[in-house]
């Protein structure tokens, strides 16, 4: 999609599918937290004008909706710090925030504070945020621009500096492998955003290769300012342009709801994933049954890599860290795996503890029929 001129513009599908993620992000993180402080704070540093020409709600209303059905119950306070730096814009998301104040109770908008402001993201968004305490608290920040590279390294690492902190960030890798090769500018641009000059190997990369090297150098950025734990979510708009939302946590709990919002996107728009440890990088529809195949391959790779095995709990953690799939996923997988003589597992019985091996067939079973003597 070209970058859109007008205050407010039509909301594509691979929007859609980026507010179903956050919306299904932010309804379990909000009670989480709030059970355990009195204030947490929603960030935006490139919050639109709050609405798409069809009437559909922007990110800061989806954020605010999930906000006031986490507070029903809950006597506790969310803030909300939104920037945005178009002034028409900025206006329009004073105005849509109004009106979702005017449908819901005064009980419940008196505990969500709204302040938003127009203003480049860098600066501004730090600012704020450290005039308001709220780096010192749970912290979500999306930075949901045009795909950039216009978010600065330096307010990532400020950003991470607080554990507390998790961030979102739309990375399109299309303009950095089309423009960037010639253009000092836009290397330079580059560099600021992926805090080195690594991520220019891209230009050495075979063509089908450059934006998934990217998307992980992108990955590697977010590690080396702070956030311990990301994952990625793969989109492509109308126009057939890759875009990848990059989820930055320090918390295994944050990336356990993360995957959970992820693999419940609605799959209707379209939206595909890839893991990338899977060799094969076979693409994942979002489902309510996820296609564990590829999990399947990663596992027996990383089982056979170990000489005793892997116990169940191990693979859990391994998958809660390292792939795009759900520990939950693992024990039922273990299980066919095993009676599909993929495994072993000591005992037969599937718990935590379960020590899973490379297939060896049970010392007492006879030859196998399908290997008879040839001579
Ligand atoms: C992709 S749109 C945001 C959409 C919004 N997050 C949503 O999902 O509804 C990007 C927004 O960033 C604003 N913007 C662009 N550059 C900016 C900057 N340097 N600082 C702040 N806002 C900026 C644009 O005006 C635009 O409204």
């Amino acid at each position: 999609m070209a970058v859109p001129k007008n205050t407010v513009w039509p909301r594509d599908p691979h929007t859609a599918a980026k507010h179903d993620l956050l919306k299904k992000y932010l309804q379990p993180w909000a009670p989480i937290l709030l059970s355990r402080n009195e204030t947490i704070t929603y960030a935006e540093g490139f919050s639109g004008p709050g609405i798409y020409t069809e009437g559909e709600p922007g990110s800061p209303i989806v954020a605010y909706e999930a906000f006031v059905a986490a507070l029903r119950h809950r006597p506790k306070n969310i803030r909300m710090v939104l920037v945005e730096g178009d002034k028409r814009r900025a206006a329009e998301l004073q105005e849509q925030i109004a009106r979702a104040r005017e449908r819901h109770p005064e009980e419940v908008n008196r505990r969500i504070s709204v302040q938003s402001f127009h203003g480049e993201c860098h600066p501004t968004l730090l600012d704020r945020l450290r005039i308001s305490g709220a780096l010192r608290q749970p912290l979500f920040v999306l930075l949901d621009s045009y795909g950039g590279p216009d978010i600065p390294f330096a307010l990532l690492q400020q950003l991470a500096a607080h554990r507390s902190t998790e961030a979102m960030v739309t990375f399109a890798p299309a303009f950095l492998t089309r423009f960037a090769q010639k253009n000092d500018g836009h290397r330079e641009a580059g560099n600021a955003a992926f805090g080195g000059s690594e991520w220019q190997a891209v230009f050495d990369q075979r063509s089908g290769d450059k934006f998934t090297f990217l998307r992980d150098q992108y990955r590697e950025t977010l590690r080396r300012a702070g956030f311990t734990h990301t994952l990625y979510f793969e989109m492509v708009d109308e126009g057939g342009r890759v875009l990848y939302l990059i989820f930055g946590t320090s918390h295994e709990k944050g990336l356990e709801k993360m995957k959970e919002a992820m693999w419940s996107v609605d799959s209707d728009h379209g939206v595909r994933y890839r893991d990338p440890r899977d060799v094969q990088q076979q693409q994942l529809a979002l489902e309510l049954e996820p296609n564990t195949e590829p999990l399947r391959r990663i596992l027996l790779e990383y089982i056979s890599s170990c000489p005793r095995g892997r116990s169940v709990a191990e693979l859990r953690h391994y998958t809660l860290l390292d792939t795009v799939y759900k520990p939950t996923q693992v024990t039922a997988l273990v299980r066919q795996m095993r009676d599909a003589k993929d495994v072993s597992t000591e005992p037969h019985k599937v718990t935590g503890e379960t020590r899973v091996l490379p297939y060896t067939p049970h010392p007492e079973a006879g030859p196998r029929h399908d290997q008879g003597a040839l001579f």
